[in-house]
């Protein structure tokens, strides 16, 4: 059972994402369309008691680090025992959150030994927040995500970069970090249906450094160290309690060392973010088959960059965005 997740490229998959449900209290623009995405139907999602099942062969293969994405997946009826059920797994358990109810779980979050929460926040302007989010949690989140801090999580914040929106506000995010302990991620915007992408509208790596290089003399800027798993490029501004890093999936990709496999809030395995088939495990689960095969399969057709798209120029070019679900039914 050891080798089950180890591609042909030899790398490991120990870090499984799985996404609670497709459904957010926010609409955020560059993780759903307007006018919303079809939702499974219900009873073609995982049940609890499924996705414990399903969690519980992975740990048994080797995974060793869960994160629990959606949607919201706080907002998901029987959340609260989806993490006390996992929590009971040999995993380091965490979440990513738009950070509009994790207040209500502190007590819970560390009951069931989660130390890590990524929250996402694009905007520190709140007319602009409402306008990516299309609905006015600014406050909130702001407030959730100093409460966090407060009690001892370890927080990440992410913030997707888009032109001529929120690239002002590089340096506001980084001097976040002045006097709060959290590590603030940029990330490259990418495609997924119907978020309008295009590459004019992203902001690279490259165009964040030196927005930062222009801002922050030389020697107060530190690189930081990356592990091998990492999505990250870290870097620290000398005597900033928090520090802040740049996910550059598009420009620099990081497949290398990818860790990663998904699973959907409908059961469906992805071997890669960017990858349009998926791999049905919950009818195989359902039917009373073993599921191994499928994971098997699904790791062993992973390729090594991006699902094919290997230079930035297929990246580009490529239609298979619009074959892809949206973010919102991912999971990131
Ligand atoms: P850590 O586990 O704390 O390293 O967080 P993470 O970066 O894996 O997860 P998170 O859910 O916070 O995602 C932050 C951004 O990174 C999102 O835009 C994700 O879509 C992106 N991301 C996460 N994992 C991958 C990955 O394997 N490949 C790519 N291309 N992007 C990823
Ligand atoms: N490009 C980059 N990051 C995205 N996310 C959602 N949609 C996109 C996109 N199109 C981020 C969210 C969240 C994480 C899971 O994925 O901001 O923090
Ligand atoms: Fe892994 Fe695919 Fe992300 Fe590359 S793009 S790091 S292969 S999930």
């Amino acid at each position: 059972k050891s080798n089950i997740l180890t591609d042909t490229f030899g790398r490991k998959h120990n870090y499984l994402r799985i996404s609670l449900t497709e459904r957010c209290n926010l609409r955020c623009t560059y993780c759903m369309p307007a006018d919303g995405i079809q939702l499974s139907p219900k009873d073609h999602l995982m049940t609890y008691e499924e996705i414990y099942t399903i969690a519980k062969e992975f740990v048994n293969m080797g995974v060793t680090k869960i994160r629990l994405t959606g949607g919201e997946p706080l907002i998901r009826k029987d959340a609260a025992l989806i993490m006390e059920k996992l929590s009971s797994l040999p995993v380091q358990l965490t979440l990513t959150t738009n950070g509009v109810i994790v207040d209500k779980f502190i007590d819970h979050f560390k009951k069931c030994d989660i130390k890590t929460l990524n929250v996402s926040l694009d905007s520190l302007d709140t007319q602009k927040n409402k306008e990516i989010t299309r609905r006015s949690y600014f406050e909130k989140v702001y407030q959730n995500i100093i409460l966090l801090v407060k009690e001892g999580f370890q927080v990440k914040v992410n913030c997707v970069l888009m032109k001529g929106f929120n690239d002002d506000e590089v340096i506001d995010f980084i001097n976040l970090s002045k006097n709060l302990p959290v590590h603030v991620r940029f990330i490259e915007f990418m495609p997924f249906d119907g978020n309008q992408w295009n590459m004019e509208r992203l902001v690279s790596l490259q165009e964040i450094l030196s927005k930062v290089h222009s801002n922050f003399e030389k020697n107060v800027i530190v690189k930081l160290y990356d592990a091998p798993n990492d999505t990250t490029k870290s870097y620290q501004i000398k005597g900033y309690q928090g520090t802040f890093a740049i996910i550059s999936s598009v420009t620099n990709p990081f497949c290398d060392g990818c860790n990663r496999i998904r699973l959907t809030a409908n059961g469906q395995i992805k071997n890669c973010l960017f990858s349009s088939k998926e791999s049905d495990l919950l009818t195989k689960l359902r039917a009373g088959e073993s599921i191994i095969p499928i994971i098997q399969n699904a790791v062993q057709t992973k390729f090594k960059v991006r699902n094919g798209m290997d230079t930035l120029e297929k990246f580009n070019q490529s239609d298979m965005h619009s074959n892809n679900r949206s973010m919102i039914a991912i999971g990131g």
